[in-house]
């Protein structure tokens, strides 16, 4: 780094640090001068080496689904029900997260390839936000979940995505954690092609990760020998009555203890499918696991992802 960069860095550490008072001054001290501080920046360098494998997965699966990021074989609908009731076609865009991160919104906005409002009566000033949807998880979600809130050593765990998708989540589990086995349950084909694709290119090890082909409903085995179970929201995909169903099923299939984790919070969606009453006391939630990597993540994070224990 040159001397110019060094005066860069100081630059940019005095203008947080004189936003300190003495006693968060004295803590940030400490904690640069401990062995604690060197173990975080170890940590560090290997979320950014993991997530650069991430990142190189989206660049190839750019190039193999069209720019919108939906496929001419999926059935997407928007929710009737629930808190994604008022998304329609004409006030909400698909930007996958795991394909483009904030930065790259951004940047598409600026290019004019996404357009951020939508006039509402036209010919007026009368302009709204366009509703950002992703049915995938992001790179950072995942960060968060397999390095904070999930326990550190999964090695005999196996994670269920269900609903796997592009597989942003198998991707993650695989590079953010140590499972030993990492399973996508995807009902459309299509997807099943492209997830298999990405495993055979990135040459990952096909007895930790694999995809099945099958609607969830099908797998209840599966369900059951999971430790793991991460759910994105499936409303776009499925209407609501098929939906409660696959709650019942969950109920019904996945073992005493078993983590779960959802993209949104439990209690709006149990609400939005008036399934409260049924299956609020089935699960509780649970705090993180791994607390020593918080400093990994900012309050935006906890927003996204929930976790809970099968009582
Ligand atoms: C919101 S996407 C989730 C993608 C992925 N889990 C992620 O977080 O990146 C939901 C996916 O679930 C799939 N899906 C919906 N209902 C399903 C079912 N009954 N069985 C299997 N897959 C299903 C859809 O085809 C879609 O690809």
């Amino acid at each position: 780094m040159s001397e110019e960069s060094i005066i860069n860095v100081k630059y940019r550490l005095i203008e947080i640090f004189s936003a300190l008072n003495i006693e968060e001054l004295d803590q940030i001290e400490k904690w640069i001068s401990s062995h604690s501080f060197k173990k975080d920046l170890e940590t560090k360098k290997s979320l950014i080496r993991s997530e650069k494998c991430l990142k190189n997965i989206g660049k190839t699966i750019k190039k193999l689904i069209p720019f919108e990021g939906e496929l001419d074989s999926e059935n997407i609908t928007p929710p009737t029900v629930g808190d994604q009731a008022d998304v329609t076609t004409k006030n909400s865009c698909h930007v996958d997260e795991f394909l483009y991160d904030d930065i790259e919104v951004d940047e598409l906005i600026r290019q004019g390839k996404l357009k951020r409002f939508y006039c509402a009566d036209c010919n007026s000033r009368n302009i709204k936000e366009v509703i950002l949807l992703s049915h995938s998880t992001s790179r950072r979600a995942s960060q968060y979940i397999f390095k904070y809130l999930l326990p550190k050593d999964l090695e005999d765990k196996q994670v269920l995505d269900v609903g796997s998708r592009l597989g942003a989540v198998l991707y993650g589990a695989y590079y953010f954690s140590n499972a030993g086995s990492i399973v996508g349950v995807e009902m459309n084909k299509e997807c099943c092609d492209i997830q298999e694709r990405i495993i055979n290119q990135y040459s990952m090890d096909v007895d930790r990760i694999r995809v099945v082909h099958a609607d969830i409903l099908e797998c209840s085995d599966i369900v059951h020998n999971s430790d793991i179970i991460i759910v994105n929201t499936l409303d776009h995909f499925l209407d609501a009555e098929k939906h409660r169903e696959i709650w019942r099923f969950f109920k019904k299939h996945i073992k005493r203890g078993s983590y779960m984790i959802t993209s949104r919070s439990m209690v709006e969606t149990l609400a939005g499918l008036g399934m409260s009453e049924e299956l609020i006391d089935w699960i509780s939630i649970c705090r993180s696991n791994q607390t020593e990597n918080e400093v990994f993540f900012s309050t935006e994070d906890n927003e996204e992802s929930f976790m809970y224990v099968v009582k």
